[in-house]
């Protein structure tokens, strides 16, 4: 590991099976001589709690420790993370386990950071259906809702008749004949949201308290949306995040031609939407804690990456501002479910491509002296529970939050700007340009926070279209943006796949797909871009833009890059394969594209790491 260039190991993610192997017996030897080893060659370690995997025996000693799916049935043993975030004999069997670890190598000067379990709800195990779940919903709402009453106002429950007494009358909403009430659904995500936030924190409190200057972490997954990342990372020093591209692309919604495209690449703003996410919510730099070195073994197809692509991707990290990528894994398993997954090395023991490509960066970063990442120009505001609220209340069947977000982003990235992507909740001061792909919920300081940045804003559909109840706001959408955009939205309208309607906007044709507002604007606002029946798509008031609905990319990217240009930011108009990256004074140019290309670089820079001519999957630095 040493002469690869590796400085950081991750260990113990899923060992509670070896460090408690019978109930009250703790076997440290392996761990201990694991970890010398480790310190002796000098590296540093970051130590996992293992709460990920409970071991055998402590789910037949406590099957209530299990979560239980919609269908009713607890999860079983044999895989991972089946355990029951709101159950308490599971709470205290984790905080006693991580207070043995941490009091055992909390203060091991070789170990310098921990993780908190392992990708809190991979495998869809966020929300859980048991018994204990259930009486934590109720209490969780009587704090919120103090009485049955207000539950029920708030809710809007007398619609068919489903108004509570009691508290205590309250389920969990799934086996319903239909539908059951949104507001209920939104409230028991959210409920589930703040269970791993409580999670979490437990461990956190521990750790602070046996492993004094170590920084803590947890490695999150790539477009999941499970629970609120910001509040979980709120308790931790530094967000990581698990990048997998290839494994990402494959996975996820884009279309067969789009996947083909980038089939050994990766999508080119998959890695650089999480890098400014994970970077917004991170009080030190942020890390990628796995990066994927070669073909994984659990999506639906597993190519294997372009050669160069695992250079590519750690530094496209570095230039996002990470301060560590490690990667998944040292050397492929030949054993278990993840057999097929590559390594670093190969089962043998020899040096995989991706090996190379890791020490060959590790080489090449001695080289590059790289400051703090800065704050970007642009902010785009994601949100969680927006995620939520929209997945409960689709009203077309392909609408997507997530995918809209990405969308924006990724225009933003085609037109070379750099994008901090921050909570809702975020001070806006000092940013130029701020993004709202979609945001149902405003919080009621919005409208300040936008006005008082005298940032130029891009709002898009279904912002401010519901309460925090999940009702149709007074006056109708857009809500409390009503105080920047001056609008009544009256009428919505999804659209099926093959139907799109026309846009013109700047004397050109564009699409509209899958939602559609109809909007009376008031008068002073005005009217940028029309659908084919004259009615506005595109209007503007001020500084602000609001988007009446999901448009074709070139749309996205005509309306953002004229709001970058009215705030005075220089754009590019990148080729789809080519992306930029600001570090400081050092300028990063990536390929992801089939063909060389040059970089947007001035004449005469100093390149620190390739040249102006990028070669396919490569990489180039310059100073400004
Ligand atoms: C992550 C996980 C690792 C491993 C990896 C495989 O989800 O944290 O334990 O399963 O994926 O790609």
């Amino acid at each position: 590991m040493v002469e690869s260039g590796i400085s950081l190991v991750r260990i113990g993610d899923f060992a509670w099976s070896r460090i408690e192997p019978d109930p009250g017996h703790l076997a440290w030897n392996w761990l201990d001589r694991a970890i010398g080893t480790l310190a002796e060659a000098g590296l540093q370690i970051v130590m996992c709690t293992p709460t990920a995997t409970p071991p055998k025996w402590l789910v037949d000693q406590s099957p209530d420790i299990l979560a239980v799916g919609a269908d009713g049935q607890p999860r079983r043993f044999g895989s991972r993370r089946h355990y029951d975030f709101s159950s308490p004999r599971y709470f205290a069997a984790a905080q006693r386990i991580v207070t043995e670890v941490a009091g055992r190598y909390g203060r091991h000067p070789a170990v310098s950071a921990w993780q908190t379990d392992n990708e809190y709800g991979c495998h869809d195990t966020v929300v859980s259906y048991s018994a204990a779940a259930a009486s934590r919903f109720r209490l969780w709402l009587r704090e919120r809702y103090g009485t049955a009453a207000a539950l029920n106002q708030a809710w809007g429950t007398v619609f068919w008749g489903g108004e509570y007494r009691d508290f205590d009358e309250i389920d969990p909403p799934i086996g319903t004949v239909t539908e059951a009430h949104p507001a209920h659904r939104l409230d028991y995500r959210r409920f589930a949201s703040d269970e791993v936030v409580r999670f979490n924190r437990m461990q956190v409190e521990i750790l602070r308290q046996h492993c004094p200057g170590r920084l803590l972490l947890h490695n999150f997954m790539q477009f999941f949306t499970g629970f609120d990342h910001y509040e979980v990372a709120a308790a931790l020093d530094v967000a990581a995040w698990d990048s997998y591209p290839l494994g990402a692309l494959e996975r996820f919604w884009l279309d067969p031609a789009v996947k083909q495209r980038w089939l050994r690449t990766g999508h080119p703003d998959f890695p650089a939407f999480h890098h400014d996410l994970y970077r917004g919510m991170s009080k030190q730099p942020f890390w990628v804690m796995e990066q994927q070195p070669g073909p994984v073994n659990w999506a639906p197809w597993n190519p294997a990456p372009l050669p160069g692509m695992v250079r590519l991707w750690t530094w496209e990290a570095f230039a996002h501002g990470a301060g560590v990528v490690s990667y998944f894994r040292w050397r492929q398993c030949p054993f278990g479910q993840e057999q097929m997954h590559a390594g670093l090395r190969t089962p043998d023991d020899r040096l995989d491509v991706g090996g190379e490509e890791a020490s060959r960066v590790a080489a090449e970063l001695k080289g590059v002296p790289v400051a703090p990442a800065a704050r970007a120009d642009v902010a785009l505001l994601f949100d969680y529970d927006a995620q939520w609220l929209l997945e409960i209340h689709p009203h077309g069947a392909d609408f997507s939050y997530l995918r809209l977000a990405f969308e924006y982003y990724s225009a933003l990235r085609a037109l070379g700007l750099d994008v901090d992507v921050l909570p809702a909740s975020a001070p806006l001061d000092g940013y130029r340009m701020v993004v709202i792909p979609s945001l149902p919920v405003v919080p009621p300081d919005l409208p300040d926070r936008l006005e008082r940045s005298r940032a130029c804003a891009v709002v898009g559909p279904r912002s401010g279209s519901k309460t925090e109840t999940v009702q149709i706001p007074d006056g109708l959408p857009p809500g409390r943006l009503r105080a920047l955009l001056p609008l009544r939205v009256w009428r919505v309208e999804s659209l099926r796949p093959d139907v799109t309607e026309a846009v013109s906007f700047a004397g050109n044709a564009y699409r509209a797909r899958q939602w559609r507002e109809l909007v009376r604007a008031e008068a002073g606002v005005e009217v940028e871009g029309t659908y084919g029946t004259g009615e506005p798509a595109i209007v503007k008031s001020g500084r602000v833009r609001y988007l009446t609905g999901v448009f074709d990319a070139a749309l996205h990217a005509a309306v953002l890059s004229r709001a970058a240009e009215e705030a005075g930011l220089a754009v590019l108009r990148l080729p789809d394969g080519l992306r930029v990256r600001r570090r400081g004074a050092l300028r990063f140019a990536f390929n992801y594209g089939p063909d060389p290309i040059d970089a947007p670089s001035p004449p005469g820079a100093a390149f620190l790491v390739g040249a102006k001519r990028l070669g396919v999957a490569d990489v180039a630095i310059w100073k400004e």
